[in-house]
């Protein structure tokens, strides 16, 4: 296949198997020369571990700590004329690069918030691993079939009370524009965004991995959690994802008094604005990671999953004195370079001037497009997308 990006609105049709694999082999190398993560995890579970945060944490583990890994996610292989998508191609050259390096890895493919895969991956735990000593949480669905009742749940993205003006930017064209996005309907639209995206799936998968005796002691359990600058509250953080969020962080200490038995610890990790699948959905957002960018790059504290993943590992979940930096909610912290005050000024500065006309100039838009073809194995300098990809890619363990 000769394989070309097509995009649909912030969706991309298409991903490249052989650029995909460069973009986990940087993360690898990046890994590599950061350097082992002492007391760090060793047979670790990721939730949602093809793309984004996910990926970058399966990485992390593998690379930094020697860890074995089970991966979970929902993707799709290849078929007649159509390639796989992004997390398929990254999960398999991940598994690859696992293996040559000596690595245990293994994936299943499904939907997460089901019984049947929590089960199948309590099986191949107790097949291969015996234990686990870290669960990394990292799922990101616009929908969920619950699997106690069998209601299919639709999340929204909506602000709560009144409608939110602001600017925004289509990415692809670096057109800014005003868009009004209206409130919620009813209370629903909050609760169905809590029942997609709360803490109730990573409850369930606790509970069951804790039932059936598969959690080393000592586990640790993290979810991923934003807050964001407070231009981006009424969408976000104030908004229907935000309580959603807000659900999320509170089961933390749930699930901290279900792992008491084996003196586990569960936390939410408060992430940075980055360019994912799930981020490049959210209006207004894609704007402010552009002008974030380009302050952070200028400041020379960006940081790309992967960074952001090492640094989680390295300087707060396996610190050397084994204490794990909390801000006053328990809340872990790697947002703590955006949110610096004088990162937050000069974004808040531009915000104000960005216009269709002086957006490339002002912010890091290139950057931003940069990323979003990167995610899905485009725009790298290494591969010929003119040439044929030579072979159908499979993740080995599936
Ligand atoms: P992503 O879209 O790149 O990754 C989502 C992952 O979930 C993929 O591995 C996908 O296969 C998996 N998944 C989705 N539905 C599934 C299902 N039904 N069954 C199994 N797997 C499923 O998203 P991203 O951005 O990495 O998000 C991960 C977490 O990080 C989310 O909780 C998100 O809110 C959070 N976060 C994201 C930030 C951002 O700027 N992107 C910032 C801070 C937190
Ligand atoms: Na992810």
């Amino acid at each position: 296949m000769i394989i070309k990006p097509r995009t649909r609105g912030f969706i991309c049709l298409t991903s490249h198997p052989d650029g995909t694999a460069v973009n986990i082999k940087n993360q690898i190398e990046y890994v590599k020369s950061q350097g082992e993560i002492k007391n760090g995890p060793k047979k670790v579970l990721v939730i949602g571990a093809s793309t984004g945060f996910g990926i970058s944490s399966r990485i992390a583990a593998a690379f930094g700590s020697g860890a074995a890994t089970i991966g979970v996610f929902f993707e799709k292989p290849a078929t007649e004329g159509k390639p796989g998508t992004a997390g398929w191609y990254n999960s398999a050259a991940f598994e690859k690069e696992a293996q040559a390096a000596g690595l245990y890895a293994k994936s299943i493919n499904g939907d997460a918030f089901s019984d049947e895969i929590k089960q199948q991956t309590i099986d191949l735990i107790k097949k291969d691993l015996g234990t686990i000593d870290l669960v990394v949480y990292s799922l990101a669905s616009p929908r969920r079939t619950h699997p106690k009742t069998g209601v299919a749940y639709a999340s929204v993205l909506k602000p709560i009370g009144q409608p939110f003006s602001n600017k925004t930017v289509d990415f692809h064209t670096g057109v800014v524009s005003d868009i009004t996005i209206n409130p919620i309907d009813s209370q629903e639209d909050i609760d169905n965004t809590i029942a997609v995206m709360g803490g109730e799936d990573w409850k369930f998968w606790m509970e069951d991995l804790q039932k059936a005796g598969v959690l080393a002691n000592g586990v640790k359990t993290v979810a991923y959690s934003y807050i964001g600058p407070e231009l981006t509250f009424p969408i976000y953080r104030n908004g229907t994802i935000g309580q959603a969020k807000n659900d999320l962080e509170a089961t933390a200490s749930t699930i901290h008094s279900i792992l008491k038995d084996v003196n586990g610890e569960a936390y939410v990790s408060v992430n940075k604005a980055l360019v994912t699948q799930s981020s490049s959905a959210i209006p207004v957002v894609p704007l402010y990671i552009s002008l974030l960018y380009k302050v952070m790059k200028e400041k020379g504290i960006h940081e790309g999953t992967i960074e952001q993943m090492y640094r989680l590992f390295k300087e707060r979940l396996y610190t050397e004195n084994g204490e794990i930096p909390v801000d006053a909610e328990g809340r872990i912290r790697i947002d703590d370079l955006e949110m610096r005050e004088d990162v937050q000024q000069e974004v808040d500065k531009l915000w104000k001037e960005a216009t269709t006309e002086n957006l490339e100039q002002i912010s890091d838009i290139k950057g931003y497009r940069e990323d979003f073809f990167n995610l899905f194995g485009f725009n790298f300098d290494e591969i010929n997308y003119d040439a044929e990809t030579n072979e159908v890619v499979n993740v080995p363990s599936i």
